[in-house]
């Protein structure tokens, strides 16, 4: 975790309401990971005291550019989309821990809901980069919300479905990963809380479903990863980013904290990233 003057090279609105910047920060692009984010603080004229969190939706260490993508919901966001070019953002990061793919794991499938795009956007750049096939589900309100596929990467297949059927299939998108559960090694979402919690419960019942043996039980069979640790994640068949209000993003405010299966996570420490087992879903989803 770094405290970096960032420098904004680019700023432009890619859909109603969200916009997609661009930031010079070379220890970011170089140190961060799919699923991590970065507290940025509001300029003092703002008026504003707390940090706002955004997850880094690409780094390229190449170029030591770091792109955040985000949507105006208040006066932080809106602070931040009025930023002029050559201006330097105080941001610290990177924060949290990041999605975990398994080495053996081919075929991902990852899911987003609206501005979700932003917490597996850099995911799809890190499997490409890996050589995987990558499939990505997104789902918006209606055409004018979908997420430009001119910004994925070329190699990555993109299948759309939006709420009122304007654009894609004419369903949620959640509705979508029976398709998919069958192809995909493992998936990775994120979205709003309703979206996750559903492809929670698709997934868990993933594995009798499909016959499916589990990834690396041969050896070491009978020894149980600790709940949340990093090789339990690695063979998750589903992780999840979770979005969530933060005041310190350090783990000190539990401010963010949601309900875990073994009490209550820090989303700004434990996660943002979780494998789903981690989370203590409602019993109907
Ligand atoms: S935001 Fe303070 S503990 Fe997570």
């Amino acid at each position: 975790m770094r405290l970096v003057a960032a420098e904004l090279v680019e700023s432009r609105q890619i859909l109603p309401g969200q916009w997609l910047q661009s930031f010079h920060a070379p220890e970011l692009a170089s140190g961060s990971r799919a699923g991590q984010f970065v507290h940025v603080r509001t300029g003092d004229y703002s008026g504003l005291v707390l940090r706002r969190p955004f997850s880094i939706n690409t780094a390229d260490p190449a170029t030591g550019i770091v792109t955040l993508h985000f949507r105006t919901v208040g006066r932080g966001t809106e602070w931040m989309a009025r930023v002029r070019e050559g201006e330097n953002l105080d941001m610290l990061g990177p924060l949290g821990r990041p999605f975990e793919v398994d080495p053996r794991s081919h075929h991902l499938l990852l899911v987003a809901g609206g501005l979700g795009m932003a917490g597996i956007r850099m995911l799809a750049d890190e499997a490409v980069r890996d050589g995987r096939q990558v499939t990505i589900l997104f789902g918006a309100l209606s055409a004018s919300h979908v997420y430009p596929s001119n910004l994925l990467p070329d190699e990555v297949e993109y299948v759309v479905a939006t709420d009122d059927g304007s654009l894609g299939h004419h369903s949620l998108v959640t509705e979508l990963l029976p398709d998919y559960e069958a192809w995909a090694d493992q998936a990775f979402a994120c979205g709003p809380y309703p979206m996750l919690a559903r492809l929670a419960q698709l997934a868990a019942g993933r594995r009798a479903r499909m016959g499916v043996a589990k990834l690396g039980r041969k050896r070491g069979a009978g020894r149980a990863d600790p709940l949340g640790s990093t090789a339990a994640r690695r063979k998750a068949f589903l992780q999840v980013s979770m979005e969530q209000t933060m005041g310190c993003a350090v783990g000190a405010c539990l401010g963010c904290s949601v309900i875990g299966v073994e009490g209550p996570v820090r989303v700004c420490r434990e996660g943002p990233v979780f494998a789903a087992e981690e989370i203590a879903w409602p019993a109907s989803a």
